[in-house]
């Protein structure tokens, strides 16, 4: 069984990633210093799998911390590395904070890879690389435009490191472009658990819904699209979970043309914000509270992905639509809201 490490693991993508991990037969450890997600994610993680997942709780950009991971793990077969800050808003509000922590993390790991001799990597990309692009579909081919903000340097400096560094000690590896991740696992025993007000659009329609925000802002619609607001390619994050452990295999059977290869992670439609929330009120029968406002900052106008490349070297098939996508957000929030209830109810002082 081979063994991966995933960094990020207990946040909201590595821990639906794990799961998929499990159930195609890997052995999983994780690395996560919890400074934005929570531990027990992994015990939702048991609870579909059966498997109990260790997690390192390591701050990554601490080299010898990184280093002792390896140290007791020298059979790790390949790294997915997501441990990354992801706000956007906040890399703006502080860009050093971003640039230390998600470079330094990403040279630590990579510097290990290669000491150990770690055969597969896989880096946690973004479409934010492509910036503001003039069409849409994008293909991995679509040029690299000026990024919108310190995440997007972070996320396309990344890319370049990656490349630069496995093209040296010819580590096997992998840049996954993911689009817009929603949604939460069939199960509802794992989803998004954002820190905080909710920057990304699903989050803030579900705690809208449920109450925990009185209204949300839809930030402009005034843009260039069929109805005024921004174009994006959501893709459930289980879907996007698979793609991972597709991207191992196609490495470990070495069908890779070159050390480094990308591929966008997108259902390949776009829809507009107005369009996920009418669907968000046509499955949840809920309608929604919500105003137009300015725009926001950094925002672009649309993009969508050319998901060919996954779908036909991966063996890649996005399974869940936008009901769906839109289905499991709300059954996961509507989980967190009776667990919360459950919680207050169980301990008087928080009553
Ligand atoms: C989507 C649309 C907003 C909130 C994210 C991540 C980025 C990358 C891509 C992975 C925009 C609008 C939002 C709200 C709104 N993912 N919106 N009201 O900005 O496309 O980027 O996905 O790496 O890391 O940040 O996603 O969900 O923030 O916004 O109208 O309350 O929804 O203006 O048009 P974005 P988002």
């Amino acid at each position: 069984m081979k063994k991966i490490l995933v960094t990020g693991g207990c946040g909201y993508i590595g821990s639906h990633t794990i799961v998929d991990l499990i159930q195609h037969g890997f052995e999983v450890i994780s690395a996560d210093d919890n400074s934005r997600s929570k531990p027990n994610i992994l015990d939702g993680v048991e609870k579909i799998t059966g498997v109990k997942v260790k997690n390192y709780t390591v701050d990554l950009c601490i080299f010898d911390d990184t280093h002792a991971i390896f140290v007791e793990n020298p059979d790790i077969d390949g790294i997915i590395h997501f441990a990354a800050y992801k706000s956007v808003g906040e890399s703006v509000e502080k860009p050093l904070m971003y640039f230390e922590n998600n470079m330094n993390s990403l040279i630590n790991i990579l510097r290990c890879a290669a000491e150990f001799k770690t055969a597969h990597f896989v880096f946690s990309s973004s479409c934010t690389v492509y910036g503001n692009p003039s069409e849409s579909p994008v293909t991995e081919n679509t040029p690299i435009q000026q990024a919108e903000s310190p995440y997007g340097y972070t996320k396309q400096m990344g890319e370049q490191i990656v490349q630069q560094t496995v093209n040296s000690n010819g580590i096997q590896s992998i840049l996954l472009r993911y689009f817009n991740p929603v949604g939460a696992h069939p199960s509802i025993q794992i989803g998004e658990i954002p820190l905080g007000r909710p920057a990304n659009l699903v989050p803030a329609i579900t705690q809208t819904a449920i109450g925990k925000l009185p209204q949300m802002n839809v930030y402009g619609n005034d843009y260039p699209t069929k109805d005024g607001s921004c174009v994006r390619d959501y893709i459930h994050v289980s879907d996007i979970a698979h793609a991972h452990t597709l991207a191992l295999n196609y490495l470990i059977a070495g069908k890779n043309t070159g050390n480094c290869e990308i591929f966008n992670l997108g259902t390949g439609k776009g829809y507009t914000v107005l369009e996920v929330i009418r669907t968000f009120e046509k499955i949840s029968s809920h309608p929604l509270n919500y105003t137009i406002s300015a725009r926001r900052p950094g925002d672009i106008t649309a993009i969508f992905a050319n998901n060919e490349k996954a779908k036909s070297l991966l063996g890649w098939q996005p399974k869940y639509n936008i009901e769906d996508m839109m289905q499991t957000a709300w059954n996961w929030e509507r989980k967190l809201q009776s667990e919360e209830i459950i919680f207050k109810t169980q301990d008087p002082s928080l009553n």
